[in-house]
């Protein structure tokens, strides 16, 4: 590994003229120490730092690179489509086909497309309240769904009581309306509705939460989520921005929903529908679609939503997503479940290995499953700072925060699996002599 110069540099660079010197915080490699590499290239699953450095990607652009880096199909029909022009502010046809793509894919009727995740959830936020003229918003500590201002709350004192602002800069108006219940937990869920059920515009989920380590719904909590929405007459928001078209062709719907026969309301994509490129999208039933301008009076609007480069970057991606490609991506997932639980286990390290499909994390110091926030929060996130910088010493790229998911995608061959697998050792030992203080 070259020395760290370059990037170095960059970051001084950045602080200067950028909080933190980097543009979305978690970059920052604040909860593991040290200073995070500026990339200058990727190509499958490799990403190359300014210093000439290659690492194994684990990140995948926190979700979207489910085909590798730079795929050349993908990259084709990119440079083809910016070479008719980047943006048109008129209806185009790649956004018709990717709608398509999303609608033949998933439960939803109809979709609207947008450019970040946070987009996706905040209007369908507004879309739920709108359709149901009610305004209080149920979601599950340790979710995140980008950062909607009332999304960004924190659980009141007690179980059915209305939320705090998690951040300075949002007012506690904004968050009064959200109820913050633990995730997989049932009966938070049936007291809340007993309680303010009249009250409920929506509750929201992630379809199998990645945000606090990946920790999946236990069986039938999404559909008792449906269900009591519906008795309700509330409306079932599942954000598939991180699971959608990652975990199943159809994403987490497509291991739970599409099995059990049930529906979310509405449902929210991002990260691999739009390639790489800022895209993602709201839909769910024509009716409460139909309620959005201009066809309704619930107002949302773009500049550049459905644009036409970011929407063929990804219709290339998911039509290039077979059935093979996430076949492939599944098995590597278990190989690598099992080569860092093994490195693990051999250090004595306590762990656990958990989440849904190919989309896991590794939890510290715990012995068994985690199926909330509280148990996340429990773990020895410090082994991980140590296992994290050996891991990257050693050319691979985990993320950051020991709360987040690892990524995998179609491009992780043997070479790539082979060297996480000679990196494991080392960083397995860093991990088992690491302390609180390090
Ligand atoms: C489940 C979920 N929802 C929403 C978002 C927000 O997406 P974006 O970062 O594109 O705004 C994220 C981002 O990681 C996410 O994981």
């Amino acid at each position: 590994m070259s020395p760290q110069q370059a990037s170095a540099d960059l970051f001084a660079r950045a602080r200067a003229v950028s909080p933190g010197g980097v543009n979305s915080p978690v970059r920052a490699f604040r909860a593991v120490g040290g200073q995070p590499r500026f990339m200058a290239s990727a190509r499958g699953p490799y990403l190359t730092d300014v210093d000439g450095n290659e690492y194994v990607d684990l990140v995948a652009s926190w979700g979207p690179m489910l085909l590798g880096h730079a795929h050349p199909e993908v990259i084709a029909a990119v440079a083809d489509a910016a070479g008719r022009g980047t943006s048109f502010g008129t209806p185009s046809e790649p956004e018709v086909l990717l709608a398509e793509e999303i609608v033949g894919r998933t439960p939803v009727e109809m979709v609207r497309l947008v450019s970040s995740g946070t987009e996706a959830t905040m209007s369908a936020i507004r879309l739920a309240r709108g359709f149901t003229g009610r305004d209080v918003v149920v979601k599950f500590a340790g979710c995140y769904h980008g950062h909607v201002d009332s999304l960004l709350a924190e659980a009141g004192s007690g179980l059915a009581t209305f939320a705090v602002p998690g951040t300075p800069g949002v007012p506690a108006v904004v968050t009064a309306d959200t109820l913050v219940l633990p995730y997989n937990d049932r009966e938070a869920v049936s007291a809340a509705f007993a309680e303010h059920g009249d009250r409920i515009a929506c509750v929201i989920t992630e379809a199998a939460a990645g945000n606090m380590g990946a920790v999946p719904p236990l069986p039938g909590f999404n559909q008792f989520l449906s269900e009591t929405c519906r008795a309700h007459g509330a409306l079932f928001i599942s954000d598939e921005v991180m699971t959608g078209f990652r975990v199943s062709p159809s994403g987490q719907w497509g291991r739970d929903g599409a099995v059990e026969g049930w529906a979310p309301d509405l449902l929210t994509f991002g990260k691999v529908m739009g390639g790489g490129f800022p895209a993602a999208a709201f839909g769910g039933r024509r009716e409460v679609m139909e309620m959005l301008s201009p066809t309704g009076p619930v107002y949302q609007a773009g500049t550049l939503s459905g644009n036409p480069v970011a929407a063929t970057a990804g219709l290339t991606t998911l039509r290039l997503a077979t059935d093979e490609v996430y076949a492939t991506i599944d098995a590597t997932a278990e190989r690598l479940k099992t080569l860092v639980s093994d490195a693990l286990a051999a250090e004595g390290v306590a762990h656990h290995v958990q989440g849904a499909g190919n989309l896991f994390s590794v939890f510290w110091g715990v012995t068994g499953q985690v199926d909330d926030y509280a148990g996340a929060q429990a773990q020895e996130g410090w082994r991980y700072r140590a296992f994290f910088h050996a891991m990257l010493d050693a050319g691979v790229h985990l993320p950051p925060s020991a709360f987040e998911a690892w990524f995998l995608s179609a491009a992780h061959d043997e070479e790539a699996v082979s060297r996480i697998a000679e990196a494991l050792p080392v960083a397995a030992r860093a991990a088992a002599r690491a302390t609180p203080e390090d």
